[in-house]
């Protein structure tokens, strides 16, 4: 059974792949396009693959059409997701390009990580239907999806976009402003930054702070996020502590130095078989096997799965 509204992906790697199983198994038609013909080809079995680590029917492949034309995979959708790597000036030219081939209606999605969505949408035809979509990976087993409205994005189109998501079982949260980062990757990065510094200044070693994260108050955050933490613990301490502490963290305004020393030496972490610290092969596999048997753990006890009788 297909219903709904009719996606299209643009740019079928680790992300898109996964975005257009989210839809196929919420039973939308689904449309892929990428540029790269090796995508196109392994895009469905990549598919299958996760749904058979999930443990659920591969059936949903069948509603997912792979196309060698962008106008083919847009110009019949809905709504488009593009998904193609994070370069601003090829994701102008896709939206231009995406939105002189698709309906006028159509809604046009970019899952940037941190760019501006009014500038990827800069040279499209009418802004007012783009906006942005941040997925998470996997997209398929982490459920937020964050949707930011631009300064052009009219606001039927974030809650088009809301709905649908919902729909198809994700979370979806209106980010109201088209901050650099969003809300998920700012908080992320903020962590980041304190977490390089210490290791900078000598303070302890990078295995030392994942520890400290995985040990203390990494435990508290799948039940308790901060704001909910701060009115915990009251406000008045949470004052007292920033007074103390603020002036002491990181706030430079670039790049950690340890971080652009180890890039300058081609220290590039798993991929290159030390960053922070030394991995082997097997290391590195055992890491993602652990991160995404956990996943899947959350995602098979709780999750939302889509159901198909919820999409109109
Ligand atoms: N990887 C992540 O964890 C993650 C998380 C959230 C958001 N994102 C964002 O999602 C987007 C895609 O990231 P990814 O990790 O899936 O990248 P990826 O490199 O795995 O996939 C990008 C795909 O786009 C294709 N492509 C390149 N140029 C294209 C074009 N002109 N038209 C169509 N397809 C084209 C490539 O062949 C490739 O298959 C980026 O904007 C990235 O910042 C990534």
């Amino acid at each position: 059974m297909t219903a709904g509204e009719r996606i299209a992906v643009v740019g079928a790697g680790l992300m898109g792949h996964g975005i257009a199983q989210v839809f196929a198994c919420a039973g939308h038609p689904v449309d892929v396009f990428d540029e790269s013909p090796q995508a196109r080809a392994s895009v469905l079995d990549r598919v299958r693959a996760n749904l058979a680590l999930l443990g659920e029917d591969e059936s949903p492949v069948d509603r997912i059409a792979v196309h060698g034309s962008l106008e083919e995979a847009v110009e019949d959708a809905d709504v488009v997701f593009e998904a193609a790597p994070e370069d601003l000036t090829l994701k102008q030219e896709l939206f231009a390009r995406m939105s002189r081939l698709a309906a006028s209606e159509t809604v046009l999605a970019t899952n940037t990580s941190v760019m501006s969505v009014g500038a990827i949408a800069a040279r499209a035809r009418d802004p007012g239907r783009v906006l942005g979509t941040h997925w998470w990976n996997p997209p398929y087993l982490i459920p937020l999806v964050e949707v930011t409205q631009a300064e052009a994005t009219r606001p039927e189109t974030v809650e088009r976009m809301m709905e649908l998501l919902e729909r198809a079982g994700k979370s979806p949260i209106h980010v109201r402003k088209d901050v650099p980062g969003f809300v998920g990757n700012r908080l992320q990065h903020a962590l980041w930054r304190e977490a390089f510094a210490l290791v900078d200044a000598g303070v302890c070693d990078a295995e030392t702070i994942d520890r400290v994260v995985k040990e203390s108050f990494g435990l508290r955050l799948p039940v308790l996020g901060p704001m909910e933490n701060a009115d915990l613990i009251g406000l008045d301490l949470t004052l007292a502590v920033h007074e103390y502490v603020l002036p002491h963290l990181d706030r430079r305004p670039g790049p950690a130095p340890i971080l652009r020393r180890h890039v300058a030496g081609g220290r590039l972490g798993m991929k290159t078989g030390r960053g922070f610290r030394t991995w082997t092969a097997a290391e590195a596999q055992a890491v993602r096997e652990r991160l995404l048997a956990h996943l899947v753990g959350i995602a098979r006890k709780d999750g939302p799965r889509p159901k198909e009788e919820q999409v109109r």
